[in-house]
Parts: structure tokens; C-alpha cells; sequence
């Protein structure tokens, strides 16, 4: 019966890709292979080759890509561990980059007319970026944010006994060796188009994995996981490649069959009603520059009893069922014994909570620290309760899995940790690279907040700003700065860069208190924290993809509170591994956050305008972010601590998965707590070790050097006199609908990039769920800055097909610091907006579109971004004070002009 209403509480919501509603138009004369691409009305899987050829037809304009060098290059400058990037520390296991040489040189390539298409730029820039090894320091937009390349077959690397090495596998093959309990034939893959296996795809991981510190990551970054299926993401073997891979595929298994070539695949995450794309040129305009054709139409609504359409939450009931390519995920027991309440399990309903009573384990996943659903508390409430019910029930250990956790909310990952270990008070310590640029916004924000009055709003509103130091902990002295000086200017540097004093999270700054029905058991009344297991009766389950957040409580509960780490997978051989192979860093920091803050310093003291660069471009990016704090160890003593993110931290055993274990983690679970507790010899030879081996010696990454004139354009490149190629010739600019009130996706214009959707809004300083238009994202397109895309439907009970996906939205919390009891405690890294009726009306009398409102203070656009300032207010919306973009004069300048888009010797 429980399975029963269990089965029938599903209601799958599977969006087939989102099919470019047929326009009005007709097709332009030369239609190409983008057109098709954009089209197609079923299904959004393509030949890779296809997608390549339309791609490679995309122009390249030179003074638009050099606006966004500029920008990035400006934005680097915030990136804590640029230094350390040029000049890798021993143990850090990747080449190193000096990622500000490798931007002369992209600048250097476009002044010799070395790129002949938009894709040879993006693909040079976004490995420049990526040799960064850097989950924080990320860029989404242009032509490859919307598609992703993959093989036709899913991987999986196991080791038959878990003791001699892996090899790789189909992953159905393997599906079929467990159901039928080891009768089946298997055989591994041995070749890829020729080569060694392991060495093909050891290149292909150390080219399309991001952000990971070691081979060994990268490797698991390839392989299908249930704890990836289940937050409807795909691995990047399958279909998480950004560049183009090749045309086919060639596998050769040991058993001597070699099937036949392949072609890789293309997966193209439609951002919804684009109207025809049809040219290269249309990409352009769309892609880059986020300008639509002349004769796009907003698509109406349609009418309820039609079938969902992509991002329209209210229409789910004729959901179609999903179809039967789907797999269910069975890494995970059915029913878990604790869940978030509030979330149905197929709503991301992520962290659960097993109890394993025969193995006396109790298990808790996080996949990622977000709390998804209206009542954040009851992420905590959940931890606590798993707590409690597992103690209740008398089990003896816990095994806390963080397979594939990104991150999240650094808060929540301190919370969670104080649950574990009240008594042990976290340092968690960070710098900042100390550069100009970071010293003008810091000794102006800084003194500014300490002249307010607490009680304005602007005290509050400000209070969680990065540049305002005056309310932070300094590590050493456990005492808040006194000053933006006490703060900037410290001793510690590395090579070139120096850094400011180290800041660490204030222990009286609670996330939230629990109210009393967040709670479920009798334990409530109970004052006195318990500390509820001890240290050694816990271990931390990881795939070496850890990140950010979960880096952050990894670095808590190992290094602070010496909970023991097992790391499961990695590259084919022997030897240690890394329990967290993402970024080790302490504060993501995103370049439209920046902007504001520029705009808030140059509010506040106008003689400040010379100290920052021009900061407009046209480049459409729904992602630019930095890391803006490291992260170090409290108690290192020396003058300068070498970041985490570079030094080497083994986990104490590692395993490696197996037949039995690889989607089935009640097995895992159980085979990671015998490798700690009763068995050690199911570690990895050498893995205890703790010592890495030398990494192998590999040259800077550098950028690849175009000499003039080596580069011709193909045949098949546009021609510079085809009109149906015009970059920006009968187009318009897609305004800005963040957040805009609405009650249906029509009412969000944006070429479809945004969704109608009930998100939680800060009014008043109440969180009330209403109706807003926000970002749409999916499990292949992630636009959501610091947010999390949550997307609603399959994940957590089927790996969606490839070619169907998810449609989520961009979550971002505004829970924290909209309570009154907490007054504003943080601003979440700029993404709240708030269009009020009062601040749409002010931000018209001043000829903007819409302001977002930070309590007293307004940012204020037009929604073609031409035009942006800031205003304040006190007492209410009595104005007090305005500024507005001013050119390096002074001079007002009434928006800014796009570059010429007419000249057209780039593409000679
Ligand atoms: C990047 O910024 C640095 C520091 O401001 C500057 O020296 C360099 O010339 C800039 N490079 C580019 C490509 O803009
Ligand atoms: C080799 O292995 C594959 C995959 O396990 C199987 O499909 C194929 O039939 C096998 N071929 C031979 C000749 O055994
Ligand atoms: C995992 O394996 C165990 C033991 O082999 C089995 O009892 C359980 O049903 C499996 N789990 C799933 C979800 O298939
Ligand atoms: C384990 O024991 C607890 C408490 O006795 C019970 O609630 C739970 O259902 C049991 N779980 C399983 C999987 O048997
Ligand atoms: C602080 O406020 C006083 C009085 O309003 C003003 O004169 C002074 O310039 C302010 N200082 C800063 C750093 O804003
Ligand atoms: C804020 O507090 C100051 C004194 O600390 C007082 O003079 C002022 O009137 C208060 N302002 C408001 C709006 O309550
Ligand atoms: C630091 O500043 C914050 C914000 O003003 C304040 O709440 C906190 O009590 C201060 N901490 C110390 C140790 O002074
Ligand atoms: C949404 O509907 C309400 C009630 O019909 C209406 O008052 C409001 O203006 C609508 N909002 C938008 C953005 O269309």
C-alpha cells in the first residue's frame, strides 16, 4: 500500500526539449545548418557535427570579444589565487596558468585576426579559464552555453573484486551483470577511436572536466552516478562536454569486438522561444549580444489543457509519462527513513536520511547544501532529526555521503556542522588578493557603514557587503576590524600578489533558531546541545567532487573535528586521493555583484571614479564569477598560509567502486564503513599512505600563440556580403526580466530565457512565495551566478534520457537576511530584486525601466542595459540623492553606444 501512493504521488513533469515554436516568418533566403538546430520541433539531440558546422559558422567581431577580455580580465583581478595559479606550491597536482599573460595573448591573437569564428574565441577563452581548476571562477554565455557535447554511451569505472584496478564499462552492460547476478558477459572498453582507453580518456577528462584540483577527480567527473542522477545533472562523458569532442566514436573492447564508429552527440538546451535563429549571424545576435530578430513574437500563453509548457509551473497535470528510456535510479533505497518535509521526493527532495539497522549505520546524503522548499529552517530541522531518530534507535555509526556536492550555502554547511559538533568552535578562515581595485571599494564602503546610524536601513542593508570589513571577525585577534586598513594591509604575500589579513565566520552569527514545529521530537524543549556521536564513530563518503561548501564542511569535520574520510573511484592505478577535489575557496563573487558595488562606491564618493575601469561590454553572460576568498587554516602560523586550495589533503582510505557498489549505495555504504571500521584491506593499496605521488611534471597551461595571417577561413565560412549573415541588422535587445512580477511565462519577454514562477521574495521583510519572472536553467544550462538551478521533476527517481531534460529555475535564497528578527543580515551576493510598484514608478520619472531594491538603496537599469545608476533613499521613498552613469568626464552620458556593428573587415 505504501508503494502504491508512493507511485502514485509521482507526477513526473519530463519536458521534452523545448522546441522553437514555429514562427510567423518565413525563413531568410540562406538558411543553414543553425537554422535546422533551432527548428527542429523533436528531440534536441544532433549529430556533433552538425552542431559544429553551425557553430563554426558563427561570425567573430573583434572589438566585442575585446570588450569582454577587458571585462574578465578586470574581473580576474578579484580572484584571490591568481598568484598561487601562476606559481603552483608543491603538492598542487594540476599545471599551473597565469591566467592575466594568457588574456594578453587571446588580446594579442584577436588583434592578428587570429580567430575566424565565435566558436574558436569562446573555446580559446573558456580553456584559458578552466586551466584554472577553479569551480568558483566560472564563465557561461555566448554560442556554447546552450549546447553540450557527449558519447552515445554512458561509462562506468569498476573493479571486478575492488582490489586490482579498474576498467571501464558500458554502464548498461554493467546494469545487465548485476540483474543478472554476474552471468551476463562482461567486457571491458579497451580502445576509444584506436588508443588506450585509460589514455584517451584521462586527455578527454583533463580537457571537458572543470574545476577539479586532480586527475583523479576529473576521471569520476566522466563516470554515471546516482548521486549526479539524482540532482538531474549528466556526467561529462555522456553529455557534459563543452567543446566539440570529433565526428565519431570507435570502441574496442577486450573481448576483441570492435563496434562500429559512432557519431558523438550534441545536446541542445533550447532556452525556450528564440523565434528563428536561422544564421550564423542570428546566433550571434542571440547568443552573444542577447539581441532577437526582428520578427520575434512572444509565444502566447497556452491554454491550460495543453501539454506543460516549458517553465510554466501551473500546468503540470497533463504531465506526459515518462518514457520508457528512462532508468530508474536505483543507487538509493526506495523510502528513506528521514526527508525533508515539505518535498516530495521527486521535488529534490535531496537530503535523506537511511537507516541501515542490520549494518547499525546510519546514513545521511547531501547531494548539495541548498534548501530547496519554502522553509529553509527545515533543512536543519531534517539533520537534526536524522540525528536524533538515529541515536533514538540506537545506531552506532554514521556515514555522512557527499558524493558530487557542488556546494551550496557556506552557512548551512557551518550549521550542519555545529549539529555534529556543538562544542568545537570552526574557524574557517579566508583572504582576500589585496589589489587597487579591492582597496578603493573597501576604504569607501567600509568608513561609509561605520558612520551609520544601526538604526538606518542602510546599516543593515549593508552590513553583509564583502567590502564592508567593520562587521567581520579577524582571525587572529578575534576581533572585529577596527578599520578597512586593519584589514587591507597585511604582511602575507606570494610572488607577486599580496593579501589582506584573514577573516573567519563569527560564531554568534546564527543562520536561524528553530522554532519549536521544526522539530519534531520530544527532545525541543532540550537547551543543552548534545554532542550526538563522536568523531570516531563517523566517516565521510566522498567521490573526490567536493566543492566550495562541501569543501568547506569537509575541511570542518576532518581537519577541526578529525571525523575520518573514505574517497571512492579515480584514474586506474594505485595510491592515495583527495576527499575534496573541488574548490577549496570561501566566498564565490560575481562580476554583476561587482558592478554593483562599483556603482555603490562611486555613489558615495565620487572621486572614486577613477579608480575603476570602464565596466560596460555587450557580451551576454549569465555567469561571470570569481573566487573572491580563499580559504586557509586557522593556526598556520606563517606570515603567509599557502591557500587549501593548494595543498594536498589525502582522504584516509580510498576504494574503489565495484559491480556491486557502483549504483547500488546501500552496498557502497556499507563496503566504505568496513574499509574504516573492520577491514582496512579493502583500501586501495597505498591509499592510506597520505602521501601523493609526485604529480607528473606537466608545462604552464598557455595560450596557443596565432601568428597573422595562419589562420584562413574555411569554404564553408560566412561570407562578409551575405546579407542573411548581418551581425545586428534587424535585431533588438532582450531586456532584463529578473524577478519582474508576472503571472504567466508570456509576461517574460527575453526570448524565453525567463519563466513564470512562484519563487520566495522578500517584502516588507516577510519571505512570501509570489509570482516572478526568473532565469530559466536545466540539468545541461546553467546560467544561476551563485544561485542553484533547481529544477522540479525526474531527478531523484529517473536518469532522464538524453535529448529530454528538466527545466528548472535559478534559486537563490533571500531568506536569510529578510527576517525582522535578523534584520538584514546579508544581501545573497546581489541576486535579490524587488521591482515595487513604488521603485517601478521612480525608477519611469528617471527614465529607467526598473530598479532592484536593496532596502533604502535602488540599482536602477534600463532593461536594454544601456543605461544603469544607483539612487538613495531615506524614510521611506523620499529621495535623497541620485547617481548615474557618467563617462571618465563627468559628462552624463545618455546611454552607451554599441560598437559598429556595420564594419565588417573581422571577418575578411
Ligand atoms: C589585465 O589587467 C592587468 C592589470 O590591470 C593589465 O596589466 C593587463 O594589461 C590587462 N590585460 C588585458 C588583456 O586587458
Ligand atoms: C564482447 O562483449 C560485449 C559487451 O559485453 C558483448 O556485447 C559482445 O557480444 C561480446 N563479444 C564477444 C565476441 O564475446
Ligand atoms: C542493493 O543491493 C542489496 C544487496 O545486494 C539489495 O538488497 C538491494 O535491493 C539493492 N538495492 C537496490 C535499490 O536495488
Ligand atoms: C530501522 O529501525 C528504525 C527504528 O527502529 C525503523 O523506524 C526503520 O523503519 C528501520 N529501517 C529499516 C530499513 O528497517
Ligand atoms: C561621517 O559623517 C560626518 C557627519 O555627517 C561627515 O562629516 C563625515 O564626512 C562622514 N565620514 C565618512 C567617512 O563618511
Ligand atoms: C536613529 O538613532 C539616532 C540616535 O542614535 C536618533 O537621533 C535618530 O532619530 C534615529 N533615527 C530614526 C529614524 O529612528
Ligand atoms: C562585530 O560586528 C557585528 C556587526 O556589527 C556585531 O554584531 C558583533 O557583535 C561584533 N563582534 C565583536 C566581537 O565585536
Ligand atoms: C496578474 O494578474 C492580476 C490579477 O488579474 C493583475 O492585477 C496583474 O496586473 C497581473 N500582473 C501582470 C504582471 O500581468
Amino acid at each position: 500500500m505504501r508503494n502504491l501512493l508512493f507511485l502514485l504521488s509521482l507526477t513526473p513533469v519530463l519536458v521534452l526539449v523545448a522546441s522553437a515554436p514555429s514562427s510567423t516568418s518565413a525563413a531568410p533566403p540562406s538558411s543553414t545548418v543553425c537554422g535546422d538546430i533551432t527548428k527542429r520541433t523533436a528531440g534536441g539531440v544532433f549529430p556533433a557535427k552538425t552542431v559544429y558546422d553551425c557553430l563554426a559558422s558563427v561570425p567573430f567581431n573583434a572589438a566585442v570579444g575585446s570588450r569582454l577580455l577587458k571585462y574578465v580580465n578586470d574581473t580576474l583581478q578579484f580572484h584571490s589565487t591568481l598568484a598561487y595559479l601562476a606559481s603552483p606550491p608543491p603538492g598542487y597536482q594540476q599545471p599551473g596558468v597565469d591566467l592575466v599573460a594568457g588574456l594578453s595573448q587571446l588580446q594579442r591573437n584577436i588583434d592578428h585576426g587570429g580567430y575566424v569564428n565565435e566558436y574558436d574565441f569562446e573555446v580559446a577563452l573558456h580553456r584559458l579559464l578552466r586551466a584554472g581548476h577553479d569551480d568558483h571562477l566560472r564563465l557561461a554565455g555566448g554560442i556554447l552555453s546552450n549546447f553540450a557535447f557527449g558519447s552515445p554511451r554512458a561509462i562506468a569505472s569498476v573493479s571486478l573484486d575492488g582490489k586490482e584496478l579498474p576498467k571501464v564499462y558500458f554502464t548498461e552492460d554493467l546494469f545487465a551483470y548485476e540483474a543478472s547476478d554476474g552471468s551476463s558477459g562482461l567486457s571491458a572498453i579497451s580502445t576509444i577511436n584506436g588508443r588506450d582507453a585509460i589514455e584517451y580518456l584521462t586527455e578527454f577528462a583533463a580537457v571537458h572536466a572543470v574545476g577539479k584540483l586532480e586527475p583523479h577527480a576529473e576521471w569520476n567527473m566522466l563516470m554515471q552516478s546516482g548521486a549526479l542522477d539524482i540532482q538531474g545533472f549528466f556526467e561529462v562523458f555522456y553529455s557534459g562536454a563543452t567543446f566539440y569532442p570529433g565526428e565519431s566514436i570507435t570502441f574496442g573492447l577486450e573481448n576483441g569486438t570492435v563496434l562500429k564508429p559512432e557519431d558523438w552527440d550534441a545536446v541542445y538546451y533550447s532556452p525556450g522561444n528564440t523565434g528563428p535563429l536561422e544564421t550564423g549571424g542570428d546566433f550571434y545576435n542571440f547568443f552573444v549580444l542577447n539581441h532577437l530578430p526582428a520578427s520575434y513574437t512572444e509565444m502566447p500563453e497556452p491554454s491550460s489543457s495543453s501539454t506543460p509548457s516549458a517553465g510554466d509551473s501551473t500546468s503540470s497535470s497533463a504531465a506526459p509519462a515518462p518514457s520508457p528510456t528512462e532508468l530508474p535510479n536505483t543507487a538509493y533505497p526506495r523510502t528513506p527513513d528521514v526527508m525533508q518535509p515539505g518535498l516530495s521526493i521527486n521535488d529534490q527532495g535531496l537530503l535523506r536520511g537511511y537507516f541501515l539497522n542490520e549494518s547499525s549505520l546510519a546514513v545521511l546524503t547531501i547531494p548539495q547544501f541548498v534548501p530547496h522548499g519554502r522553509k529553509p529552517n527545515s533543512f536543519i530541522a531534517t539533520v537534526r532529526q536524522f540525528l536524533q531518530r538515529s541515536r533514538r534507535a540506537g545506531l552506532r555509526k554514521v556515514v555522512i555521503d557527499l558524493q558530487q556536492n557542488s556546494g551550496g550555502q557556506p552557512l548551512l554547511a557551518l550549521e550542519i556542522f555545529r549539529l555534529f559538533f556543538p562544542f568545537i568552535d570552526p574557524s574557517a578562515a579566508s583572504r582576500r588578493r589585496a589589489h587597487p581595485m579591492a582597496d578603493a571599494l573597501g576604504s569607501t564602503l567600509t568608513p561609509y557603514w561605520q558612520n551609520l546610524t544601526t538604526n538606518s536601513s542602510a546599516y543593515s542593508a549593508l552590513l553583509t557587503n564583502e567590502w564592508v570589513v567593520a562587521s567581520r571577525l579577524n582571525a587572529d585577534t578575534d576581533q572585529n576590524f577596527t578599520s578597512w586598513d586593519d584589514y587591507f594591509y597585511s604582511p602575507a604575500s606570494y610572488g607577486r600578489d599580496h593579501f589582506t589579513h584573514s577573516e573567519r565566520y563569527d560564531p554568534s552569527n546564527h543562520l536561524f533558531t528553530l522554532e519549536a514545529a521544526d522539530i519534531t521530537t520530544d527532545n525541543r524543549n532540550s537547551s543543552h546541545p548534545a554532542q550526538p556521536y563522536e568523531a570516531e564513530d563517523i566517516i565521510i563518503l566522498t567521490d573526490g567532487l567536493c566543492s566550495s561548501a562541501c569543501a568547506l564542511f569537509m575541511e570542518m569535520m576532518h581537519h577541526e573535528a578529525g571525523v575520518q574520510t573514505v574517497v571512492v573511484g579515480g584514474r586506474p592505478n594505485p595510491g592515495p586521493m583527495q576527499a575534496s577535489g573541488g574548490t577549496r575557496g570561501a566566498a564565490i563573487y560575481e562580476a554583476k555583484r561587482l558592478d554593483r558595488d562599483i556603482s555603490i562606491a562611486q555613489y558615495i564618493d565620487r572621486s572614486t571614479r577613477a579608480r575603476f575601469p570602464d565596466r560596460q561590454y555587450d557580451f551576454f553572460t549569465t555567469k561571470l564569477t570569481v573566487n573572491l576568498r580563499d580559504q586557509i587554516r586557522f593556526g598556520d602560523d606563517e606570515a603567509s598560509p599557502v591557500p587549501l586550495q593548494f595543498q594536498y589533503e589525502a582522504a584516509n582510505c580510498r576504494i574503489f567502486y565495484t559491480p556491486r557498489t557502483w549504483y547500488n549505495y546501500t552496498n557502497l555504504w556499507t563496503y566504505a564503513s568496513d574499509a574504516i571500521w573492520s577491514d582496512p584491506s579493502l583500501c586501495v593499496a597505498t591509499s592510506t599512505d597520505h602521501h601523493p605521488h609526485p604529480p607528473p611534471h606537466r608545462p604552464p597551461y598557455t595560450v596557443e600563440t596565432i601568428k597573422p595571417g595562419t589562420s584562413t577561413p574555411a569554404d564553408d565560412q560566412p561570407q562578409s556580403n551575405d546579407p542573411s549573415n548581418d551581425i545586428f541588422a534587424g535585431t533588438y535587445p532582450v531586456g532584463n526580466y529578473d524577478l519582474r512580477p508576472c503571472n504567466y511565462t508570456s509576461d517574460c519577454g527575453g526570448g524565453g530565457r525567463y519563466s513564470c514562477r512562484e519563487v520566495n521574495v522578500c517584502q516588507n521583510g516577510i519571505v512570501k512565495p509570489l509570482k516572478r519572472c526568473t532565469q530559466y536553467c536545466s540539468s545541461g544550462y546553467d546560467p544561476c551566478g551563485s544561485g542553484k538551478c533547481k529544477s522540479s521533476g525526474l531527478s531523484g527517481l529517473f536518469r532522464p534520457s538524453k535529448g529530454s531534460y528538466d527545466i528548472g529555475y535559478c534559486h537563490t535564497p533571500v531568506w536569510r537576511w529578510c527576517s525582522g528578527k535578523n534584520g538584514h543580515k546579508e544581501l545573497y551576493h546581489g541576486q535579490f530584486h524587488e521591482v515595487e510598484k513604488s521603485g517601478l514608478k521612480l525608477a519611469k520619472n528617471y527614465g529607467f525601466d526598473a530598479c532592484d531594491h536593496y532596502d533604502e538603496i535602488l540599482y536602477c537599469y534600463t532593461l536594454d542595459g544601456r543605461k544603469s545608476g544607483v539612487r538613495f533613499f531615506a524614510n521611506g521613498n523620499k529621495e535623497v540623492d541620485t547617481v548615474e552613469d557618467e563617462n571618465e568626464n563627468g559628462e552624463y552620458v545618455e546611454g552607451f553606444d554599441p560598437p559598429d556593428y556595420n564594419e565588417r573587415d573581422d571577418f575578411d
